[in-house]
């Protein structure tokens, strides 16, 4: 059994982890981390082997760090923060993916294959009026595998899940190829994943879902 505990559990993404976690054979939820439960991340990592932090972008660094020092493995899902510390990090693995739901991971993979045969391409990323920050980690990591420069525009409305279009331009024609997760439990089979491989990857961070899937 894999003990699991989850950071930011009383969030949106945070109860469907927990949800997903209770629902595995082969996981134990052993702590739900979030100051809306009066749980700090420090009280539930004595009995986790793994944490999954989906908090804040100014807090997820920091979870990151005291996981590692405990000697936990950590996988995140937050977005919006520099994870060039943690590459100076040691003491367990970090596995950090800025979009855990398969159908985003074929679209970055399709709009990077794409952007070398089109002239020019720009994303519009679409998300829940929730959302802590602009552009959205999915945005940045598609710009980053695609060749040139790649304008991101980021919309933010009530109703909306997330949600990202890339938009390729050449002469007389276009190509849009277009993701949506209507729902949380998009991400959950790419979360449980990160959580079984983990413990065994052989380079922390290791970044990106596409890593374990392909
Ligand atoms: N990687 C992905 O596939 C993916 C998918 C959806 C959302 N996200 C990201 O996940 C993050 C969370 O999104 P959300 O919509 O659930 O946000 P949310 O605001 O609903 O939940 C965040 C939770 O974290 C808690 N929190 C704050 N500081 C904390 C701390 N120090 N320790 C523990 N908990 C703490 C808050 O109290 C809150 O309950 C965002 O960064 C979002 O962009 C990633």
């Amino acid at each position: 059994m894999i003990r699991v505990a989850v950071a930011g559990a009383a969030g949106r993404m945070g109860q469907a982890v927990v949800a997903a976690v209770q629902g595995a054979e082969d996981m134990q939820l052993t702590g739900r981390a979030d100051p809306a439960l009066d749980t700090a991340l420090a009280d539930v990592l004595g009995d986790a082997d793994v944490v999954v932090d989906f908090t804040r972008p100014d807090t997820a660094l920091a979870n990151a760090l005291a996981c590692l020092e405990a000697g936990v493995h950590v996988v995140i899902g937050t977005t919006g923060f520099d994870v060039e510390p943690l590459r100076q990090a040691r003491g367990a693995n970090v596995f950090v993916a800025p979009n855990f739901a398969i159908s985003a991971v074929l679209m970055m993979r399709f709009a990077a294959e794409a952007s070398r045969h089109m002239a020019k391409a720009e994303i519009v990323e679409l998300h829940h009026d929730g959302k802590l920050d602009a552009p959205s980690g999915t945005a940045a990591r598609t710009a980053q595998l695609m060749a040139g420069e790649v304008p991101i525009h980021s919309v933010r409305l009530p109703g909306l899940v997330a949600h990202q279009e890339v938009i390729l331009g050449d002469v007389g024609q276009s190509l849009t190829i277009r993701q949506d997760s209507y729902a949380r439990e998009s991400f959950m089979p790419g979360v449980l994943l990160a959580v079984r491989r983990v413990g065994e990857l052989e380079e922390s961070p290791l970044i990106g879902l596409e890593h374990l899937l392909f």
